[in-house]
């Protein structure tokens, strides 16, 4: 890797992390300035007007309007500065673009593990395609975590019982470091691992080599089934007793209280876990809560089978890095609800 032009900074490999870097040095540059300009004048002013003998008072100062008004429209122009630029990156960063591929993140003392929407798991390493989005959805099996990619300039607290999203573009291929950053427990520092980002083709390549593992949409719908999710919510999730799923991800969602929902990832969760939480209109709070008896990583192939069942006509959510192969690997379990 080669070495930064300042020492300590990491390598700027995201399509953000030159945007995030801009920033952070003109808000250095404008502190540094002042921090200068300030102690100078202090200097001087100290020497200019220092008392010369101990009998001498000194000459009494009436304000002056135009100075206060100066200094304080100056830094005002600048701190709104600070505030659009840094508003702008904000919303860059946290607004995730819709075609990004999804890579699932699960923290647990002390560990990493990933998922890729095709079924290949890491432990503490990460393989992404350079030039192509990724968006992370991320969650803890136990305490909070904090997944820290200094490369991509990309931070974000893990939690347990919550997903938090965070997205990115790989500009260089090469191998980054990854943290936690939040600390975790005894071996919080130990919990660390490498980003590899790749050429898309070669990360093709790399996808297909290890497609030996269960894509987690096809482990969901193992759940689904084996939990008896079927029984209320129908074989193909059509609905009956339940409320049907066929193309609930990312829809309104119309409450018995009135409200409305956005179903996404949060939604469905508490929905399993917490069902009396947000019952779905016209439909009787009559689901029994599956609080622990599903792990965090078989919640997160629950969501992902759900949001494979699109209705006829809706766009995917995240187009798959591999359509091809998804549809392989559920032609394999042969049913028919997903492939359509
Ligand atoms: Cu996990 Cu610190």
């Amino acid at each position: 890797m080669q070495a930064p032009w300042i020492p300590f900074i990491p390598p700027s490999a995201s399509t953000l992390s030159d945007k995030v870097d801009a920033l952070y040095f003109y808000l250095s540059g404008v502190t540094l300035f002042f921090a200068l300009l300030i102690s100078v004048v202090i200097i001087f002013f100290v020497i200019k007007y220092r008392r010369r003998s101990p009998y001498e008072i000194p000459r009494p100062v009436a304000g002056s309007h135009k100075l206060e008004t100066l200094w304080s429209v100056i830094p005002f122009i600048i701190a709104m500065t600070m505030f659009f630029w840094g508003a702008q990156v904000y919303f860059q960063m946290y607004r995730t673009p819709d075609n990004a591929v999804e890579v699932y993140v699960v923290g647990k003392q002390w560990m990493w593990k990933m998922q890729h929407s095709t079924g290949q798991r890491e432990i503490n390493q990460l393989h992404v395609p350079a030039g192509r989005r990724v968006k992370l959805i991320m969650t803890s099996e136990d305490v909070i975590h904090d997944l820290f990619l200094p490369a991509f300039r990309i931070k974000s607290d893990v939690l347990p019982g919550r997903y938090t999203t965070q997205w990115f573009e790989a500009t260089k291929p090469g191998t980054y470091h990854l943290f936690c950053a939040e600390y975790c427990g005894m071996n919080h520092s130990g919990m660390i691992g490498s980003v590899t980002v790749m050429n898309a083709t070669e990360f093709d390549d790399w996808l297909a080599g290890n497609a030996a593992q269960q894509s987690p949409i096809v482990a969901g719908q193992q759940l689904y089934d084996s939990l008896g999710c079927a029984s209320c919510h129908g074989g193909r999730g059509e609905g009956g007793r339940g409320p049907g799923i066929v193309g609930l991800f990312g829809r309104q969602v119309q409450l018995t209280n009135g409200q409305t929902v956005h179903a996404d990832e949060g939604y469905i969760r508490e929905s399993i876990e917490n069902p009396q939480a947000k019952v779905v209109a016209c439909f009787s709070p009559i689901m029994p809560t599956f609080q622990g008896q599903v792990t965090p990583e078989q919640l997160i192939q629950i969501i992902s089978y759900i949001k494979s069942l699109q209705a006829p006509g809706q766009q995917a959510p995240a187009a798959s890095p591999q359509p091809a192969q998804r549809t392989q690997s559920l032609e394999q379990t042969g049913n028919p609800a997903v492939n359509r």
